[in-house]
């Protein structure tokens, strides 16, 4: 009894020891540092160091664990971090992403460089303006518009079948991802208005319990605002959602086509 005791404690003692001296299974990040506070200071890219068994397995946790205990002064967006809030849209390893639902790459050999969204304005570190992208967001009016009140005077019912027309486009979480991916976005960004906020724009155009469909595209009538896409796709590449807001776009097209 008393030996069978002595046997477990000892391998107990023995399994402490190796986890102790294990050596730390160390993961590099590379990381864009900007400071508003430091105008004449170049942007730069920070290393920063990780041990991938101490640390949970999306580069959220990574970037959180960095923050909390190598360098309190690193910036970035987040809250729900489960791919809800879009906050924590970043370019990760060269694609736009959320954070929170990027997979750490287990290759300690090769380094994972993180940017903020690309051709936006800093305002710290990975934290982009997105100031532009939202007033662009409301241009569209995203909220139901009618003339006439409904029948009961209550709700305004819409059919099964008209619902299921809205899927695919009604779980976009706004994170910028798409546009901030488009190069037609990039070089034309203060009049075309990318493929987040036009997928939203067909999102209320399609919408069977809308009435303004003819000022939507009226609005949408002009060489910038929608034109300015050339079906490139790569912002339903790179959509964290897995949504396809460059078939919105053909879509919006065809239809105001064969107005
Ligand atoms: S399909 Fe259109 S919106 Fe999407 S990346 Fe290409 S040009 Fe941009
Ligand atoms: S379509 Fe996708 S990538 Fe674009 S804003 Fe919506 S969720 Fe983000
Ligand atoms: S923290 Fe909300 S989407 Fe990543």
């Amino acid at each position: 009894m008393f030996r069978s005791r002595l046997l477990g404690l000892t391998k107990t003692f023995a399994r402490s020891m190796a986890t102790e001296t294990k050596a730390p299974n160390l993961k590099t990040f590379k990381i864009y540092r900007w400071s508003p506070d430091t105008p004449d200071e170049q942007p730069k890219m920070v290393e920063y160091k990780v041990d991938l068994d101490n640390c949970g397995p999306m580069v959220l946790d990574a970037i959180l664990k960095i923050k909390n205990e190598q360098d309190s002064s690193l910036t970035f967006r987040r809250s729900c971090r489960e791919g809800i809030c879009g906050s924590c849209a970043m370019n990760i390893g060269g694609k736009n992403t959320l954070a929170c639902l990027c997979k750490i790459d287990k290759d300690t050999s090769s380094e994972t460089k993180i940017y903020p969204l690309p051709h936006m304005y800093v305002v710290r570190d990975l934290v982009p303006d997105l100031t532009h992208f939202y007033k662009q967001y409301k241009s569209i009016q995203p909220y139901l518009q009618r003339d006439t009140v409904p029948e009961d005077g209550k709700e305004n019912l819409q059919s099964i079948e008209d619902r299921k027309k809205l899927d695919g486009l009604y779980e976009c979480i706004l994170c910028a991802c798409c546009s901030t991916s488009c190069p037609s976005y990039w070089w034309n960004q203060q009049e075309y208005l990318g493929p987040a906020v036009l997928m939203q724009a067909y999102r209320w155009l399609i919408d069977s319990r809308d009435q303004a469909s003819s000022t939507r595209k009226e609005m949408l009538e002009n060489s910038m605002s929608l034109y300015r896409c050339h079906t490139i796709m790569n912002c339903s590449n790179t959509c964290p959602k897995g949504l396809n807001p460059g078939r919105a776009i053909a879509e919006i097209k065809k239809s105001m086509s064969f107005a």
